[in-house]
């Protein structure tokens, strides 16, 4: 009987139907007004006796709502899949659920106050200046008036790479201060300068509350016409003052480095014991953060800039001291040492 063949076509057909491009397709093949199957099961109707047109009528009905539930059911089925797809294919799945919220890092405390220094030299008409932390024995010492026999340089051990340590044709070492800065920055950029540059030095040291074998430095040069001692007691009073308040007091006493002459060292009253002396200032109630002088004629002409028409000052500030200073930190230690219950108060 006709219903029963379009039954089992339809089923069959239904089954078959694997996108909703198909079950449209379908859905037209049967029910289509003009040539769908039904359409064409309805009019043959018009060809039987009464009885058998109520009959027939009755079952193609019932047939009719069977079909479009099936046809609903599977509607649902399929755009279920096709938007799970749609959904894996997805660059953001907006299904997913929320991730708890990772903890944030921050800037360690020596970049806070790196990039602080920074803006304020940049303030003043300084450059800044990068420079690499492997660096020749020329720049780290021989080229800053410190050649290979002065006693300057038992100051400063470092580490040596294996097989350019010092007796190698070209020994490189972990440079020890940033002033290696100095004649690179002198040979590229020439007179007048005004540069700093901040960064990273190594020293072989028996480390203590204040000596780290990897620290901070901020170098800085200032190089013009009548460049005098009173540009750089300005300049880095200034600095101590920006960093610690205007009542900040500073002292410089002069000191030996063989980049410049003459030379001093600056010191601020320790935070610990406000002057009075305790372990971290050697009971001394000072402590020393930069050494400075003015640029010696030697490191100039080294730069290729003539020290009889060129003056200039030179200063390297403990960077990492003047974080201590600043934050009431006890042990230099701490600030390398990774540990995340030191870190996270800053
Ligand atoms: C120098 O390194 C010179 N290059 C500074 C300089 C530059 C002098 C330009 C003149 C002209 P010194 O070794 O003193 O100098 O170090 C400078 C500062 O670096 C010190 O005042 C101190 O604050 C800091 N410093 C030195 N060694 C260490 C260390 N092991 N750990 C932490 N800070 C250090």
């Amino acid at each position: 009987m006709i219903i029963e063949k379009i039954k089992k076509d339809f089923l069959a057909e239904l089954a078959a139907a694997e996108n909703s491009a198909k079950l449209e397709e379908l859905e037209q093949d049967f029910f289509s007004r003009r040539s769908g199957r039904m359409t064409e099961a309805m009019k043959s109707m018009k060809e039987l006796d009464e009885d058998a047109k109520k009959e027939f009528g009755t079952l193609i009905n019932e047939l009719k709502r069977e079909m479009v539930v099936k046809l609903e059911e599977k509607k649902n089925i399929l755009d279920n899949i096709e938007l799970q797809g749609a959904i894996a294919n997805e660059a953001i799945d907006i299904t997913a659920p929320k991730l708890p919220a990772e903890p944030r890092g921050h800037t360690h405390p020596n970049t806070q106050v790196q990039n602080d220094l920074e803006d304020f030299f940049v303030s003043m008409g300084f450059m800044v200046l990068d420079g690499p932390e492997l660096e020749s024995d020329y720049y780290n010492f021989t080229a800053v008036n410190i050649p290979l026999s002065h006693p300057a340089r038992d100051m400063q051990d470092t580490f040596y790479i294996k097989g350019h340590g010092m007796d190698s044709d070209s020994p490189w070492v972990m440079r020890t201060h940033t002033s290696t800065m100095q004649v690179r920055a002198m040979k590229k950029y020439g007179a007048p300068l005004r540069m700093i540059t901040p960064g990273k030095c190594y020293r072989n040291e028996a480390t203590d509350v204040r000596h780290e074998h990897t620290f901070y430095q901020l170098e800085g040069v200032v190089i013009n016409k009548d460049i005098t001692f009173a540009h750089l007691k300005g300049v880095l009073e200034s600095v101590a003052k920006h960093l610690y308040g205007a009542e900040t007091r500073l002292r410089l006493r002069p000191k030996f480095y063989p980049f410049v002459e003459p030379g001093v060292n600056g010191e601020v009253a320790c935070f610990l014991c406000k002057g009075n002396g305790c372990r971290l200032c050697k009971q001394t109630g000072w402590l020393e953060i930069f050494g400075a002088g003015m640029i010696h004629p030697n490191v100039l002409k080294e730069g290729n800039i003539d020290p009889n028409v060129y003056q200039g000052f030179a200063f390297g500030l403990g960077l990492t001291r003047l974080v201590m200073l600043k934050y009431g930190i006890e042990d230099v230690r701490l600030l390398e040492s990774g540990d995340l219950r030191f870190l996270e108060q800053f």
